[in-house]
């Protein structure tokens, strides 16, 4: 897959800011899970959706299933958090946020607080070991849990942004968009906004949680993940891009997740094009690279064959990327700096 890119793409700084960890795990990290647990039984077929397959919302969440399974101790967890931050770099990602949801794992003594620990101690150790790539981690909350869950997720979210160094910044709010209403996560959510959580939501991910983002929009959030379903011209509404627009609330897009998860019907046909030409604020994002089979550099080349963007167009959305993380401004100046050094290496 990664010859398929060309050099440009790869060498172009680039800041990710819609990564699942455990949807990120690459088939090679993969393959090693599968030979540690061969009693699991879990063939390579079940965790990664190969190029120019196709699968339903829901066998994508089934497939997370699987991948669960397959880490469910700290070291597993280590292991994968470490491999999936040294990827991202290898592929010119020099900054990137990572999201993950606490899990309880009863048979080897995993809980929500160590799960969290061990996210945030990778990241420290891919620090030390001088990759260079600045990472932060947005604690996410899944929708399926319910209300208790997700503010149980933001007290434990809200201690490690105190104790963390600058590493969690925000939260996420994620999970299979047909189950569970926004409405009874609002209370959570609005907690996380108060005590400094930046907050980024998929919302209107399927065309029936219209009258979910109207009432998500009201937080507002910081970034909406896909936001597939917002604009009228696939069932959205014209209020919707308002408040969007109004808040100028960035939007992380995925193009390949949404084909592949047939939630966007063609490359061409993607949201991208719809909010791009407003001037919104846009970025390309990779959302499961393990499970499809995708690169941030991909995903910048893809974009830029199927909507005609020169080098100069692709470069400042990159470069745009940098404003819409949850970074300090500190951080993003430095970031902004980098950028330009790399501009006049890559003549673009
Ligand atoms: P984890 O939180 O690191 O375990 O990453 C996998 C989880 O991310 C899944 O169980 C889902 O809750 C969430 N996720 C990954 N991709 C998507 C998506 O496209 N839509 C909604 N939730 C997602
Ligand atoms: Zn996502």
């Amino acid at each position: 897959m990664e010859e398929e890119v060309e050099p440009f793409y790869r060498e172009l700084p680039k800041v990710e800011l819609h990564a699942h960890l455990t949807g990120s795990v690459s088939v090679a990290t993969m393959k090693q899970l599968i030979t540690g647990k061969p009693h699991l039984n879990i063939k390579h077929s079940m965790t990664t959706i190969r190029k120019g397959q196709q699968r339903t919302l829901d066998e994508c969440f089934e497939v997370f299933k699987v991948l669960h399974q397959l880490v469910d101790t700290e070291e597993d967890l280590l292991m994968i958090t470490k491999a999936v931050i040294r990827e991202f770099a290898e592929d010119g990602v020099r900054y990137l946020e990572l999201r993950s949801t606490p899990r309880v794992e009863t048979k080897t003594g995993l809980t929500k607080r160590r799960y969290v620990e061990t996210v945030i101690e990778a990241i420290r150790q891919c620090k030390e070991e001088d990759i260079d790539i600045d990472v932060r981690f947005l604690v996410a909350v899944d929708r399926r849990n319910g209300p208790e869950v997700a503010l149980e997720t933001v007290k434990i979210a809200e201690d490690y942004m105190l104790s963390s160094d600058g590493i969690v910044v925000g939260m996420d709010l994620s999970g299979d968009p047909t189950i569970g209403h926004g409405k009874d996560l609002l209370p959570a959510l609005q907690k996380a906004r108060n005590c400094g959580l930046k907050l980024a939501l998929h919302m209107s991910e399927v065309l029936s949680q219209k009258e979910e983002s109207e009432l998500l929009l009201t937080l507002p959030p910081d970034r909406i993940g896909h936001g597939t379903f917002l604009h009228p011209e696939v069932g959205g509404s014209m209020s919707l891009v308002h408040k969007v627009r109004q808040q100028n609330i960035p939007l992380e897009l995925c193009l390949t997740s949404n084909i592949m998860s047939k939630t966007v019907e063609s490359y061409e046909k993607h949201h991208f094009l719809y909010w791009y030409q407003l001037g919104h604020p846009c970025v390309l994002c990779t959302d499961d690279k393990g499970v499809f089979s995708t690169s941030l550099s991909q995903e910048y080349q893809l974009a830029a064959s199927t909507f005609g963007l020169d080098q100069e167009a692709v470069w400042m959305l990159s470069q745009q990327a940098i404003n819409c993380s949850f970074a300090p401004e500190a951080v993003k100046e430095q970031l902004q700096q980098r950028w330009a050094e790399y501009k006049s290496q890559l003549n673009c």
